[in-house]
C-alpha cells in the first residue's frame, strides 16, 4: 500500500532490530511461543515490515522467505543485513498474490500484525493455505483484537467514582459490519500519518481460515509484560482487556 511505503523509513527506526514496545513487550512473546522451534523449518513472513522477525527466525535456524506490499519495507528490511548472511529470500508482491511460491512450500507461515491491514486479506489466507504443507503446516498471526479494538470506533473509558478505585472500561460500536480506516501515526510531534486498516469480525476469521482448510488449534490474547505496563503510559487497562490476538491454525 501506498501509505506504508511512504511510512516505512519511520517504521523500520520504530521496530529496529527487536520491536518498539508493543512489539517486544506484548504481542511477539505470545507470537514467538506459537512460532516455537522453527530450526530447520521453511517460513514465509507475510508482511514482514522491516523484517526484524524474519531474521530473528534466521538466525534461530529457518530457512526464512519475506513478503512485503511496499518496495521500500523489503529495500529497508535488506540493508539490515547487506551481505545477506542470514540467506533470507525477499518478495515485493501483495501477500493476495504470491504466485512466484509453489505449492506446499512452507511449514510455517506467520503474520505478525500485518493480517488487519491487507485489503485482500481473504486472498491472502487463500494463498496462505496453497504454499503451506498439507499434513501440519502451520499459521500464526497476531492482529488487532476484532473485539476490543476496531480503531476510532472502540476506545478506553475512565470512570471515577468518589472513595473508589477509578475503573477502566472497554468501549466498541460497529463490530459486526466489516469496515475499512484510516489509522493515525504520530511520525513527529506534529505530524501524522495514516495507513490502511481493515476491520473484520471474530466469525470471519474463524470462516475464512476454515473454508481454506485451516482449522485452529491455538488462540491467545497478550497480556501485558512488566515492562509494557511499566514504560506504556496509562496502560492499566490491558490488564482486564487485550486489544490483540493471536491464532495458530493448521492445514490439515
Ligand atoms: C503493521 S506493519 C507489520 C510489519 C511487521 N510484520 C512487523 O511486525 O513489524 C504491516 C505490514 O503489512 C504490509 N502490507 C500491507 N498490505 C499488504 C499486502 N496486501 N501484501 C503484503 N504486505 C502488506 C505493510 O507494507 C506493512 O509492512
Amino acid at each position: 500500500m501506498a501509505c506504508w511505503e511512504d511510512l516505512s523509513d519511520w517504521y523500520d527506526k520504530k521496530q529496529g532490530e527487536s520491536g518498539d514496545l508493543w512489539h517486544r513487550a506484548l504481542i511477539d512473546p505470545v507470537l514467538q511461543i506459537l512460532v516455537g522451534d522453527c530450526r530447520g523449518k521453511e517460513i514465509l513472513d507475510l508482511g514482514c515490515g522491516n523484517g526484524y522477525l524474519a531474521r530473528r527466525f534466521a538466525r534461530e535456524g529457518a530457512r526464512v522467505t519475506a513478503v512485503d506490499s511496499s518496495l521500500r519495507m523489503i529495500k529497508n528490511a535488506q540493508a539490515h543485513d547487506p551481505g545477506n548472511t542470514l540467506k533470507i529470500s525477499y518478495i515485493h508482491s501483495d501477500a493476495n498474490r504470491l504466485d512466484m511460491i509453489p505449492d506446499a512450500s512452507f511449514d510455517l507461515v506467520f503474520a505478525n500484525m500485518s493480517l488487519m491491514d491487507i485489503e485482500d486479506a481473504e486472498g491472502a489466507v487463500r494463498e496462505v493455505s496453497r504454499v503451506l504443507k498439507g499434513g501440519g503446516g502451520r499459521f500464526v498471526a497476531s492482529i488487532s483484537h476484532p473485539c476490543f479494538d476496531n480503531g476510532s470506533n472502540s476506545g478506553w473509558v475512565i470512570e471515577k467514582v468518589a472513595f473508589e478505585p477509578r475503573r477502566v472500561y472497554r468501549k466498541i460500536r460497529a463490530y459486526r459490519k466489516p469496515f475499512s480506516e484510516d489509522i493515525p501515526w504520530r511520525i513527529e510531534k506534529n505530524v501524522r500519518k495514516f495507513t490502511q486498516s481493515f476491520h473484520r469480525p471474530l466469525s470471519w476469521y474463524a470462516r475464512i481460515l476454515s473454508s481454506n482448510g485451516l482449522v485452529i488449534t491455538k488462540l491467545e490474547e497478550p497480556e501485558p509484560t512488566e515492562e509494557f505496563l511499566e514504560k506504556e503510559e496509562d496502560s492499566s487497562g490491558f490488564i482486564e482487556v487485550p486489544l490483540h490476538l493471536v491464532f495458530e491454525a493448521i492445514k490439515l
